[in-house]
């Protein structure tokens, strides 16, 4: 039994203003208020995030945004610093979503931007995962290798609390189609053996993310190598991430 603290987090994406936003937050704060064991995550877009930071403030639910820039200033037209995201008082952020790489985020972008980001003071959960050809090809766990392998590369060891990797299979994301348990466990223990040369593989926290629903969370989030759920559509409801969340204690 591991004993790894398990992370629920909410994805958001291009959903919700800053009021739909805070009145998610204010529900989902009733409904997992005094449930522990987990740490528990939303990831509003920005203009929701001060929302979303005023209406969790004290409760167990952490804001962290979807992405931030590796830079703390300058000529970068729609980006966000770590700084930026700091004053609203989120406290972390996702790094190198498959959303974001499909938009042209490379390897080293991402690398940069989880040193931006903990260099900020923020927590990261850094995304990988494979596309269906990949998989299909047999390239998976290479491909995840040399993901993980340089988007941790800036990160020192000591440094590993504050990060925590989601497995999110491309396929799987926003189709319905999630992995199997056994898929999930495979590819999150081989995330955790490439961090383990570099990191403590044992307290990393690695997540799987891929059409994860309350049907589905407590069983993928059961197998012995992931650590808790990144949640897309499903997060979107307060009710049902509360079910997801609670999945991941049993409760
Ligand atoms: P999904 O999205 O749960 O809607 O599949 C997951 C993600 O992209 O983080």
């Amino acid at each position: 039994m591991s004993t790894r603290t398990p992370i629920v987090a909410g994805n958001w994406k291009m959903n919700k203003t800053s009021a739909e936003g805070a009145e998610t937050c204010t529900a989902l704060r009733a409904l997992v208020e005094g449930v522990d064991g987990v740490e528990i995550a939303v990831c509003p877009p920005y203009t929701a995030l001060q929302a979303a930071a005023d209406a969790l403030k004290g409760s167990n639910i952490d804001v962290l945004a979807q992405a931030v820039h590796e830079k703390e200033s300058g000529a970068h037209t729609g980006e966000i610093s770590a700084a930026m995201i700091v004053a609203t008082g989120a406290a972390g952020t996702l790094v190198g979503h498959s959303e974001r790489r499909a938009a042209g985020e490379t390897d080293d972008q991402v690398a940069a931007r989880v040193r931006a980001a903990l260099d900020g003071g923020l927590r990261v959960i850094m995304c990988c995962g494979e596309s269906l050809e990949q998989r299909d090809a047999g390239e998976t766990m290479d491909w995840l290798t040399g993901q993980v392998t340089a988007g941790l590369a800036q990160v020192d060891p000591s440094e590993q609390d504050r990060i925590a990797v989601a497995y999110e299979p491309i396929w799987a994301i926003g189709t319905g189609r999630t992995a199997t348990p056994e898929q999930a466990q495979e590819a999150c223990a081989h995330v955790r053996s490439v961090a383990a040369e570099r990191f403590d593989g044992a307290a990393l926290r690695v997540l799987y993310g891929g059409s994860v629903s309350p049907d589905n969370a407590a069983e993928l989030m059961s197998q012995p190598d992931v650590d808790g759920a990144l949640v897309g559509g499903a997060s979107l409801e307060a009710e049902k991430f509360a079910a997801i969340v609670r999945g991941a204690v049993g409760a």
